[in-house]
């Protein structure tokens, strides 16, 4: 299996460059941003406790998300790898993940994160907010908070790849295509 993590800030690209990613290397592309608002649109119980912590901007608790990736693993038994967006967020979700993907008796290839200014992240989240409905993207002080938490709770996961060698910063700034071109590069050394 090839096990690979992309990592950013919020609007760093990771879902825009995760599309080209699982068609050019045929992974399974797992979004827990993506799951929680599948659940929160089917109403369901996870859905309805992911919403009131997503809408401030907060992270969803580690128990929830690491259970909702653990049956998503399940669904995809055959998966010949995975490409990880927007997970894991937190050291507890990245030893629960190393743990897992053991069981599997496989582990993550690398992490590739996606270097992209605080300024640029924000005009990108405001001008999606514009179409997306996402109630995330419209109010500037909540997509501070989630920088806010992104750097208190979501850096410290760099630094458990970095102790394992498998971190590598690309530029997150500039034609969606040239950033492709860059992750291939990287993925391309490896596969
Ligand atoms: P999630 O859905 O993961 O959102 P996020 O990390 O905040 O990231 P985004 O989807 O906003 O950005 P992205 O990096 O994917 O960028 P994108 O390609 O879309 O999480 C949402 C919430 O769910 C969290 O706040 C949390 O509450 C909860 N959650 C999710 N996972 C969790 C977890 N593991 N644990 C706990 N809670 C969790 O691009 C952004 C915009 O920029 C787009 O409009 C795009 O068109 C544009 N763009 C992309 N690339 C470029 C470029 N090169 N140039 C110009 N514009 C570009």
């Amino acid at each position: 299996m090839f096990n690979l993590i992309l990592f950013g800030p919020p609007g760093s690209g990771k879902g825009t460059q995760s599309d080209s990613i699982v068609e050019k290397y045929g992974l399974v592309h797992l979004s827990t941003g993506n799951l929680l608002r599948e659940e929160i649109a089917q109403k369901t119980p996870l859905g309805l406790e992911a919403k009131s912590f997503m809408d401030k901007g907060q992270l969803v608790p580690d128990e929830v998300v690491i259970g909702m990736v653990d049956s998503y693993f399940d669904k995809h038994k055959d998966a010949k790898g995975f490409l990880f967006d927007g997970f894991p967020r937190t050291v507890a979700q990245a030893v629960a993940l190393d743990n897992l993907l053991d069981l599997k008796k496989t582990s993550i290839n690398t992490v590739l994160a996606l270097d992209v200014s605080e300024e640029e992240l924000v005009k990108r989240l405001l001008n999606r907010g514009k179409t997306s409905g996402r109630s995330d993207d419209t109010n500037e002080e909540v997509i501070r908070k989630r920088f806010a938490v992104y750097s208190k709770e979501t850096t410290p996961v760099a630094k458990h790849y970095k102790a394992e060698n498998k971190f590598i910063s690309i530029k997150g700034e500039g034609a969606v295509e040239e950033i492709f071109e860059s992750i291939s590069g990287e993925v391309d050394k490896l596969i």
